[in-house]
């Protein structure tokens, strides 16, 4: 039995729109488990600034986009009363326990992060050292609520496993001084990702190896949670298949990333297995499956852009949200942070 009580944290960056891989990677996992358990869901904003200026707009891009990103949060089905909804820049234990977990961290597990092998291109020495030191802010955010759940997609995998090598090294090193405070063996969990549903990896609608993203220059490539009925039925039905149909076995789909990207979505919106969906649909051509997940991606998709408009009409409220949340969120941080101080000799007042 864990010494720490279940606690789930996950965030989203303010840069640009919310899209479909996000809500079936993550959102619907945030909404499950906020069902099951305490949850808290960071905005986060510090990481959103790691590109650049050119490359994340200025003040006036950033504030629209927390509050965007805020609003979808909640039209998507996140309860500011059941969850802790936040933003990262107004909880500041965040990026102070980042500082400590730079000294904990080494530079040859950043080294390995292909995270920021992609962001950065080409020319590494112009990418920000935020950029670099991502990771570390993340798992800053996720220890300083001793966080013992993450739900992310696929592609957080690797920051995850920092995240855990890092408690484990603050865990190692400083072992003697958290049991001399009475914390036991551990201070920190190791934290355990929760990648689970039929699209935990989605793909571009343009094409099926490369994920789905809000850096892609093709709009079509992506279903935005802010777009209208019609484009979410036009972008599907201008998805890229193949020239084989629906196979009746998930087998069939091997070699076939963009049928099995479409089938893959079917599922997760329909809330069924792939092999479900299979059998309904297996034998049957491309062209009426995407009839038919055109019609459910709008029945699902299409209310949240409506809901979002409404919120956003009040950012008044919007704002309020996040002040409670990130109140609240404060009140598990700072506790955290001040026994870090401790165990690591800092003179605390
Ligand atoms: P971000 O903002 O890139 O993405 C937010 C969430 O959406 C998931 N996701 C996807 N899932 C499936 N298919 C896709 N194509 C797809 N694209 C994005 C991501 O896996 C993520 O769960 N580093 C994080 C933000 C972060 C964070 C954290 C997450 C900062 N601190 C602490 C968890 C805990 C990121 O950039 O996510």
């Amino acid at each position: 039995m864990s010494q720490f009580t279940p606690r789930v944290l996950s965030g989203m960056q303010p840069t640009g729109n919310l899209h479909l891989g996000n809500y079936l990677g993550a959102m619907l996992n945030w909404i499950r488990m906020q069902e099951t358990h305490e949850t808290l869901y960071c905005v986060v904003d510090l990481h959103a600034i790691t590109q650049g200026v050119t490359v994340w707009g200025g003040p006036t891009v950033l504030r629209k986009a927390i509050l965007d990103v805020t609003a979808a949060y909640i039209a998507c089905g996140l309860d500011p009363k059941k969850s802790i909804i936040f933003n990262q820049s107004q909880v500041a234990e965040h990026a102070e326990l980042a500082w400590v977990f730079n000294c904990v961290a080494r530079l040859g597990w950043l080294d390995r992060m292909t995270q920021f092998k992609e962001k950065a291109g080409k020319d590494k020495e112009r990418a920000s050292v935020g950029l670099y030191d991502y990771p570390v802010l993340m798992a800053a955010d996720i220890l300083i609520y001793k966080a013992t759940h993450v739900p992310v997609g696929e592609d957080q995998k690797q920051h995850l496993e920092l995240t855990r090598d890092i408690a484990q090294k603050f865990n190692l090193d400083f072992a003697e001084s958290i049991a001399a405070q009475g914390h036991g063996e551990a201070f920190f969990p190791i934290t355990d990702p929760v990648i689970q549903g039929p699209a935990t990896r989605v793909m571009s609608l343009r094409d099926g190896t490369k994920k789905m993203s809000k850096s892609d220059p093709s709009d079509l490539s992506r279903i935005n949670l802010t777009d209208s009925a019609d484009d979410i039925a036009r972008k599907i039905r201008k998805a890229k298949t193949d020239a084989d149909g629906i196979p009746s076995a998930a087998g069939g789909l091997k070699g076939r990333p963009e049928a099995e990207n479409l089938v893959g979505i079917y599922a997760a919106l329909a809330g069924q297995g792939v092999e479900q969906v299979l059998a309904e649909y297996g034998g049957g051509q491309f062209s009426a499956f995407k009839n038919a997940l055109a019609e459910l991606a709008v029945l699902k998709l299409a209310p949240i852009a409506g809901e979002m408009n409404r919120l956003l009409a009040d950012p008044g409220y919007v704002e309020a949200v996040l002040k409670d949340g990130s109140d609240r969120a404060r009140a598990i941080a700072q506790p955290v942070m001040r026994e870090v101080r401790k165990i690591m000799g800092f003179v605390v007042s």
